[in-house]
């Protein structure tokens, strides 16, 4: 480690790393590749280990793990992250890019009845009954596909479209407004989704393994993680700030998986702060130590955890995440071997945190003794 870590750029005001691959779906809060991938560079990470994300997202660190010719661990509690994450790092088939227009083909000649839909919440109000039974056919088309090794792929694409084929304005505007949509526009949309896919995961070089755990991290047991880790890349979730389970709340319900049972464990979920005996920034505390026990049982003596996190404001008080990380990091034992801010670029941002005016985000690094 020849310079400082402090003394590198850190805002990244350019993009120097293509991020194709990372636009393949939409994801709130994900990093912008370069963190990790400059993370990794200075902190290193041992070929024979694996890179972990315990909160991997959108498998940003995962990808860039891979990239850098290390196998990689990530698990999220959201089961679209999980999704992204897969598919992004793993190879594509080759037959995907004629498969998706057998799908589309085969959707188009099928005949589906949309009350099988009533159990998804406010169904009508989100989506026009001719989206909803295109919708339909194409999640039955994809879902003959169940077993192969396109099926990840096409239900990526799905998801990547539901927002955009809903009456809801954008992916962090939720009022219901008219776009103008037409059935057909679901399978324009889809097929779009898929030639992105396909062009961006063509030169996917995972020969690198990666493993994808979907669990609440807290639930996650050591023997869970299949290698041994050798440095730890995250971002955890913001309290009181970001909500993963509603911003993928319909691509939930969509791919059949219940946002109701993902609310509930979501840490910082905004829910959580504002009902009875509501969670306090002791609870971020509790969650981020529980998160570094399992991090301090799979991690290599002298290995590094780098945590970025930004600050909270819960009932109108500001709360020091990244002090609360190092609090539970030094009660474990943990060295804290740096804490610094780096400023983030508005128009390198992937959402807008306007109610927590977030412009800067603390990077903490730690080692275990
Ligand atoms: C800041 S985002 C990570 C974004 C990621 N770095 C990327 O580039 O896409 C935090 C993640 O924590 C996940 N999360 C929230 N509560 C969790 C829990 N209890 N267990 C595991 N993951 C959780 C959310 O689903 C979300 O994907």
């Amino acid at each position: 480690m020849a310079e400082l870590i402090t003394e590198l750029d850190w805002d990244f005001k350019e993009k120097i790393i293509s991020d194709s691959i990372h636009g393949i779906h939409p994801y709130p809060a994900k990093f912008i590749p370069e963190i990790p991938f400059q993370l990794i560079n200075y902190l290193g990470c041992d070929k024979n280990t694996s890179v972990l994300d315990p909160f991997c997202g959108s498998g940003t660190t995962l990808k860039v793990a891979q990239s850098l010719g290390l196998p990689c661990v990530g698990i999220d509690l959201n089961p679209i992250a999980c999704l992204i994450s897969k598919v992004k790092t793993t190879k594509i088939p080759p037959n995907f890019g004629t498969v998706f227009y057998d799908v589309v083909a085969d959707a188009k000649s099928r005949k589906v009845d949309i009350d099988e839909l009533e159990s998804i919440p406010n169904i009508n109000h989100w989506f026009k009954s001719d989206i909803q039974v295109n919708l339909l056919k194409l999640k039955k088309s994809i879902h003959d596909y169940l077993g192969h090794d396109t099926f990840d792929a096409l239900c990526v694409a799905f998801s990547s479209i539901i927002v955009k084929a809903s009456n809801q304005e954008s992916d962090t505007r939720y009022a219901a407004i008219n776009k103008n949509l037409v059935a057909e526009d679901v399978f324009r949309l889809f097929l779009v989704s898929c030639e992105k896919l396909n062009s961006s995961l063509l030169y996917n070089s995972s020969d690198f393994p990666c493993q994808i755990i979907n669990k609440d991290v807290l639930a996650v047991q050591p023997s869970d993680i299949n290698s041994t880790v050798g440095l730890v890349v995250t971002s955890p979730p913001y309290p009181n700030a970001y909500e993963y389970w509603l911003y993928h709340k319909y691509r939930m319900w969509w791919l059949g998986f219940d946002p109701k049972e993902i609310k509930e464990k979501e840490i910082g979920a905004r829910a959580h702060f504002f009902k009875k005996n509501h969670h306090t920034e002791r609870d971020f505390y509790h969650q981020m130590y529980g998160t570094l026990q399992l991090i301090d049982s799979v991690l290599i003596t002298h290995g590094h955890a780098a945590f970025v996190v930004g600050r909270s404001i819960i009932h109108g008080k500001n709360v020091d995440n990244a002090g609360l990380i190092v609090e539970a990091a030094e009660n474990l034992g943990f060295d804290v071997v740096e804490r610094f801010n780096r400023t983030m670029n508005s128009n390198r941002k992937s959402f807008n945190l306007s109610y927590a005016k977030i412009k800067e985000e603390t990077i903490v690094v730690l080692r275990k003794k």
